[in-house]
């Protein structure tokens, strides 16, 4: 029992005394993640963003209603159905030479093109020789931030927007290797192109490939990354989804991400917690799998290594590691009978070992 003789108010006093001081001194002793980042999207950079995509929603819808696209850029009359490579990087594109290897062959010269968005911020030589590379008016992007799905969909707006043609959309980043020649990939989305017609043009039925889970580590944790409650209504935490950053969007899922103001409102909002923070995770798989649940593989065709996965980091590999061997298993799923179409990380020493092994093993089907 208390001490009757010892006042109630001091007894209150020594019990609450190393709470206030810890009130008081918390934010220079513990290394608190309670902090709120900056927004890097300027409020111009939203205005920039929402022309750019409302164009190219326009004009896609022009296209669809049947208003023939006279000639693509490169002014073919009869154009095929194209991939539009996007590239996302912060830094050289080490890889380069064997991206370039795998468009290179003649007649894939009407199937696919090139965009590439090059943090501003960061001085990078880009091969003027790389092939039909469009850089694109890009912004900052930061790790841990909503600015790299703002860098993304502004990859997808310049593709609709520059070439009609182009029917999927397949983001990559520079740490990005192909696993399969640009045959096997083309014709695997989007069958032989000697067959293809007009109709693909308002094809209706195309997949896309991005990875949606419903469960994972800590998922819960990045919900409310942003504050508690602050993505409800439009998101409850059943709705929450993650997958891969890196995804092959089919173009009517790329209008609908380009369309998006109701869940884009809720993802752009700066973290409170910046380590579990990476909407560029959520934002797709949740808004793909609440509009068009079944439009989705829900798997990725990115091989991604995170064993020993460091924080937030999946497996580099560097060129040691780089054998026949590893293309063959890095393609296969083990979970399923589809083939992996690119992997990453890969170190830029991996790049002498790979195209050592371009036609004999990677762009061998
Ligand atoms: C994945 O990475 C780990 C090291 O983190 C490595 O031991 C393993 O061989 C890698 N797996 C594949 C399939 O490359």
């Amino acid at each position: 029992m208390f001490p009757s003789s010892s006042s109630p108010i001091v007894y209150g006093l020594t019990l609450f005394l190393p709470l206030f001081l810890l009130f008081i001194f918390a934010p220079q002793i513990l290394p608190l993640r309670y902090n709120r980042q900056p927004s890097l999207i300027s409020p111009q950079d939203e205005l920039d963003d929402l022309r750019l995509f409302n164009e190219a929603v326009s004009k896609a819808t022009a296209t669809s209603r049947g208003g023939s696209p006279k000639t693509s850029h490169l002014g073919t009359i009869n154009p095929k159905p194209k991939i539009a490579f996007l590239f996302l990087t912060n830094s050289d594109l080490v890889f380069a030479p064997l991206w370039q290897r795998f468009f290179e062959s003649p007649s894939n010269d009407d199937l696919f093109n090139v965009y590439i968005h090059v943090d501003p911020s960061t001085k990078i030589s880009t091969p003027e020789w790389f092939i039909k590379a469009n850089f694109i008016p890009a912004k900052t992007t930061a790790r841990a931030s909503p600015t790299l799905i703002s860098a993304a969909r502004r990859l997808l707006a310049n593709a609709i927007i520059d070439d009609p043609f182009n029917l999927y959309f397949a983001l990559v980043s520079q740490h990005c290797i192909p696993l399969h020649s640009f045959k096997f990939i083309y014709t695997s989305l989007l069958g032989n192109p000697s067959s293809a017609s007009k109709a693909f043009l308002t094809q209706r039925s195309h997949t896309s490939y991005i990875e949606i889970l419903s469960e994972a580590r800590y998922l819960y944790k990045r919900y409310v990354a942003r504050g508690y409650g602050v993505m409800l209504p439009e998101v409850p935490f059943e709705k929450f989804r993650v997958g891969s950053q890196f995804f092959v969007l089919a173009k009517r899922h790329a209008l609908l991400v380009l369309k998006d103001n109701r869940l884009w409102r809720k993802f752009k909002l700066p973290c409170l917690y910046s380590d579990s923070c990476f909407p560029e995770e959520h934002y797709f798989p949740t808004l793909l799998s609440m509009v068009d649940p079944k439009g989705s593989s829900h798997y990725t065709l990115m091989r991604v290594n995170w064993t020993d996965s460091v924080n937030g980091h999946p497996h580099t590999y560097h060129s040691p590691e780089i054998s026949p061997e590893l293309i063959h298993t890095l393609r296969k799923s083990s979970t399923s009978s589809y083939s992996y179409f690119f992997a990453r990380k890969f170190s830029p020493d991996c790049l002498k070992p790979l195209m050592e092994m371009t036609k004999d093993v990677v762009f061998r089907d």
